[in-house]
């Protein structure tokens, strides 16, 4: 079999015509790439979580986008742009809450409206041009989150984290798996523990899969148990993604993850939040302006088991996404250094790092 590590998670294929993604829903059984061709079937990709987590949602859009943009039969800039922004409207409705999706479809946008007096075929060639920066970038940022990252840890530490933030989550390296593969190349040895992370057990499937098959010390525990891990000591500090951070460092990310950290607070245990700037949005005050994706009952009563396992009728509340409150949060480890508290003030000297000088 292949392994999982030497593949993209996201890219083109080579006639730069279609999508292709690894198909997460298949993992860990088949490694399994499909190439996705329309704007509906990159639509149904995210949707269905094939392609999932924050930055590889906002590649896949970016690539999603170029190929939608292609195939627009038009030299007229103003038809051009009419139904670039349809198409990008329609795939910004396929997740709501990890911001790199829209953020991704924004930076596609403003070459269309930077470039009014290009031909269309110049502009789509720049879209090309982008949609691979978005996942170059991608590349590069995620390693220097790991840069980040490892300062904190030392040899042996024992590392929890929820759902999967690694390198299937991203193009390359992941984020709150990024500090334990850089690590690893330093010759350091973890014992990572990652929560299944119900209902969709990115967890048990990704994280426990990828890191496994890097050679990582890996202990899958049910979501319940993080507290009687930390209590026996086992854990020296916890590492989880996001999905979008507001102006004051809450963090939205994939549900269960507040209580992580409440749990490891009340050990005192370091909880850090690895995300790149991308996933920033300032325009969220605080974590009450980030919305939460709710997903269907079956996500909760039925899938993964023989049998359907709550009562017909029974009503199921399934949110995909919880807040984590910054006081939680001992940092927020990004591509260009460390927010720590108080979070406002420090989340703006990093992006004010960015403007100086971009990764
Ligand atoms: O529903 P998912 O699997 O897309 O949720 C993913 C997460 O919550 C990740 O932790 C987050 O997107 C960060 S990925 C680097």
């Amino acid at each position: 079999m292949q392994n999982i590590m030497s593949l993209e998670t996201v890219s083109l294929n080579k006639d730069n015509d279609a999508v292709v993604i690894i198909d997460q829903t298949q993992l860990p059984y088949n490694i399994e790439l499909i190439e996705l061709r329309t704007q509906k079937e990159v639509w149904n990709a995210i949707y269905l979580l094939q392609v999932r987590g924050a930055p590889a949602i906002g590649v896949a859009a970016a690539f999603g986008i170029y190929i939608g943009a292609r195939e627009i039969d038009t030299d007229s800039y103003n038809d051009f742009y009419k139904e670039f922004k349809d198409k990008k409207e329609y795939l910004a409705t396929a997740r709501p809450t990890a911001v790199n999706l829209f953020w991704a479809l924004d930076r596609m946008e403003s070459v269309v409206t930077k470039n009014e007096d290009k031909t269309v075929s110049e502009i789509k060639d720049l879209l090309f041009a982008e949609a691979n920066e978005i996942k170059e970038e991608d590349i590069r940022v995620c390693k220097k989150i790991g840069e980040h990252g490892v300062t904190l840890v030392k040899d042996g530490y024992g590392i929890l984290t929820h759902c999967n933030a690694g390198q299937l989550a991203t193009v390359k390296y992941g984020t709150a798996l990024s500090p334990i593969y850089v690590g690893l190349e330093k010759g350091y040895k973890f014992k990572v523990f990652t929560d299944e992370t119900r209902p969709l057990l990115q967890g048990a499937r990704l994280s426990a899969f990828e890191l496994h098959s890097s050679g990582v010390d890996t202990t899958v525990i049910c979501d319940n148990m993080a507290s009687i891990v930390m209590k026996k000591g086992l854990i020296q500090a916890v590492f989880v993604g996001a999905d979008r951070i507001a102006a004051n460092g809450d963090a939205a990310n994939k549900i269960g993850t507040s209580g992580v950290a409440i749990i490891a607070k009340h050990y005192d245990i370091p909880f850090y939040v690895c995300a790149p700037l991308s996933t920033f949005d300032l325009n969220c005050k605080t974590g009450d302006d980030i919305k939460i994706e709710e997903r269907p009952a079956e996500e909760v009563t039925e899938m993964w088991y023989k049998k359907r396992m709550a009562p017909e009728g029974v009503n199921v509340f399934n949110p995909a996404f919880d807040v984590t409150d910054n006081k939680n949060i001992a940092g927020i480890v990004t591509e260009y250094g460390i927010a720590r508290a108080p979070f406002n003030e420090s989340i703006k000297q990093l992006f004010a790092k960015r403007d100086e000088k971009r990764i």
